[in-house]
């Protein structure tokens, strides 16, 4: 019988997820099916336990604003989940417990590295933004040896909250306005600043033109803050690498076998740029 996966979000219609995973399975010879299932907040707990415990699915990932809510469900999580306090990969294991992952953070790292090329070993990073998809990136970013990770916020306690929690003397905390020089090897957007046509006011001189600007972000239009990082000579790009990218790492937790993603990324960046 064909298995059935889903992702789970609301809104979800224009996820990108169904798509991705069904060229994953095709890749992979895996037989099969994912769709994406809308759920309200209340809808979400009961409905995801009835859904896997009774093997309708097999699997789900789970995106905006469900992350946490998927955590809560889990009664078995990975140390990733755990450290990025959400849950976007879901799933059950032999004893029949529901499972939870996170795969963003190593979507990412994947990103940079290998579709970027960027070395991450001894990099001077700058996070903007600290809410749940800088959490989710912190650990993975620390463990690749970063040399140093400032984590800038515009409400600087939640910055600082972040640090605390991850207790590492690479991090440190800043305001947008007094981001400390010179420029970053790479500076990531994790603020939902450009969804509202915004970009954090940091100072200038944070990038140059070896600097990687990633936006988490990803969309047709160049966002406001690759718009604004290409102006000063970074290398800009947006986050629809790490999307595959995270999609590869849930699709080798559930089937043991992980895609090859380079074809279907430049297929997609094609599309999404209407090229
Ligand atoms: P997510 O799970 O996507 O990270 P979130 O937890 O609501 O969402 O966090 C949103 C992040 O974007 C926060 O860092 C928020 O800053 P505050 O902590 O000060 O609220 C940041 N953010 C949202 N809108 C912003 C804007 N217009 N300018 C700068 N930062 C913004």
């Amino acid at each position: 019988m064909t298995d059935l996966y889903q992702v789970t979000g609301n809104p979800v219609g224009h996820s990108l997820s169904p798509r991705i995973h069904t060229e994953f399975a095709q890749q992979c010879q895996q037989d099969l099916h994912y769709r994406a299932l809308q759920l309200e907040a209340d809808e979400f707990t009961p409905t995801m336990q009835q859904l896997l415990t009774s093997g309708e699915i097999k699997g789900s990932n789970v995106t905006v604003p469900h992350k946490e809510r998927a955590w809560a469900l889990a009664q078995n999580r990975s140390q990733a989940a755990e450290l990025a306090g959400a849950v976007n990969t879901l799933f059950m294991n032999e004893a029949g417990e529901i499972c939870g992952d996170n795969t963003d953070g190593s979507g990412l790292v994947a990103d940079l590295k290998q579709n970027l090329g960027r070395k991450l070993s001894g990099a001077r990073i700058l996070l903007l933004g600290a809410g749940g998809a800088v959490r989710g990136v912190i650990k993975p970013l620390l463990d690749e040896g970063v040399g140093k990770l400032v984590l800038a916020n515009r409400t600087v306690s939640k910055a600082e909250a972040l640090k605390d929690l991850f207790a590492d003397e690479r991090i440190s905390v800043s305001r947008f306005e007094d981001v400390p020089e010179p420029a970053y090897d790479i500076v990531i957007n994790g603020t939902a600043a450009s969804l509202a046509g915004d970009l954090p006011p940091i100072p200038d001189g944070c990038v140059s033109s070896h600097t990687l600007a990633y936006d988490m972000m990803y969309s047709a239009k160049q966002t406001p803050f690759c718009h604004w990082a290409s102006e000063r000579g970074a290398q800009a790009v947006d986050g629809l690498g790490m999307l595959v990218e995270q999609a590869a790492d849930a699709f080798f937790i559930w089937r043991g076998v992980r895609p090859q993603t380079a074809d279907l990324l430049a297929t997609l960046r094609a599309e999404i740029s209407g090229n």
